[in-house]
């Protein structure tokens, strides 16, 4: 086995994601995924939200499947929700201890693939620092497989994306005419660029991404959003804040970038920071949350804050992706 003998060409990713019907079979990006579909995952993630204390919603739509989650980097949030959703949708769930696999003896990431695809693997859910790693691997696995986007270095994290979409719109009724506000490492964050991604498709009204001059973004890559060094003047008005922390495992050189005081005297997120936001602004904050530097703990648990309920959607999202790719995968 080697990681050239199935090789294919990479084409390109957006349309990767999608059969010849035009059905969801990958999830990589939310970049070039249409509204309408964006709109039905969220739709469907609705149907697996229950009330907090009653059990949560079941079903044996994988019944017979198994889903592989191979975090090459660490989670709590992302690997514990395709967890949970996977063994609610009734599939087998292999959780792969990647710091004891067999990659530590140099196995290649295709022969890894390969292997678990030998063992009956129909959905693999990825996490990776390097760019590229997700489509490369669907662009090398069987027909029947699908894999699924669980955060690719600075670029993606689609999931993420759909759960803050469905976050603000349980809150706001619609992203449509909203003014939303992303605030810290623009940078590094692969939330920022699928929530950007997303909020972009549905119509935002008008998306400000706020950071220090060292974590802004390359304008390029998100078109069409305002780019601040100004947190006053970013929040101002704002109906939905999302902080996010410095991504401290991606930057090679921290030249630039402002001592953590200084950094939350100017970019925290504070109660008295929002107060130029709309009085009924909802925060977020993808987690994990560093309290002190990015947000402040009044602000993180405080009356506007929906960031527990962005854990809650990240496993409706996740449940409605898997059962989404699982169905194609029954009409084939
Ligand atoms: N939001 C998020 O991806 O969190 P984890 O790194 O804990 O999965």
């Amino acid at each position: 086995m080697s990681a050239t003998s199935k090789s294919r060409p990479i084409d390109d990713e957006a349309a990767l994601q999608l059969d010849a019907n035009g059905n969801l079979r990958h999830l990589l990006t939310l970049k070039g995924l249409d509204k309408r579909l964006l709109i039905d995952i969220l739709d469907d993630a609705e149907r697996y939200l229950t009330a907090p204390g009653s059990l949560p919603v079941r079903s044996k739509s994988l019944a017979g499947r198994t889903v592989a989650n191979l975090f090459f980097e660490p989670s709590t949030r992302t690997r514990a929700s395709f967890d949970l959703a996977g063994k609610r949708l009734g599939a087998d769930v292999l959780n792969l201890d990647v710091n004891t696999s067999s990659r530590k003896k140099g196995e290649s990431i295709l022969d890894t693939i390969y292997t678990l695809e030998a063992m009956q693997v129909d959905v693999m859910v990825v996490r990776d620092a390097s760019s590229g790693v997700p489509a490369y691997i669907a662009n090398n696995v069987l027909d029947h497989v699908s894999i699924l986007n669980a955060g690719e270095a600075e670029v993606s994290h689609p999931t993420q994306g759909l759960l803050d979409l469905l976050t603000i719109r349980q809150h706001k009724g619609g992203i449509e005419n909203l003014t939303i506000a992303i605030v810290g490492d623009i940078r590094h964050s692969r939330v920022a660029m699928s929530a950007s991604h997303g909020l972009t498709t549905m119509g935002v009204g008008e998306l400000r991404l706020i950071s220090p001059a060292a974590l802004a973004p390359d304008p390029d890559t998100l078109p069409g959003a305002l780019i601040f060094d100004n947190l006053a003047e970013g929040l101002a008005g704002a109906d939905v804040v999302m902080g996010l922390r410095i991504q401290r495992e991606r930057i090679g050189n921290l030249d630039g970038i402002p001592a953590i005081d200084e950094y939350f005297a100017n970019y925290g997120i504070s109660h008295e920071r929002l107060k130029v936001a709309a009085p009924d602004v909802i925060v977020m904050h993808p987690g994990p949350m560093n309290r002190g530097i990015e947000i402040e703990s009044t602000v993180a648990d405080g009356p506007n804050s929906v960031i527990t309920q962005q854990v809650t959607n990240g496993v409706a999202i996740r449940m409605a992706v898997l059962d989404r790719v699982g169905r194609i995968m029954s009409a084939r």
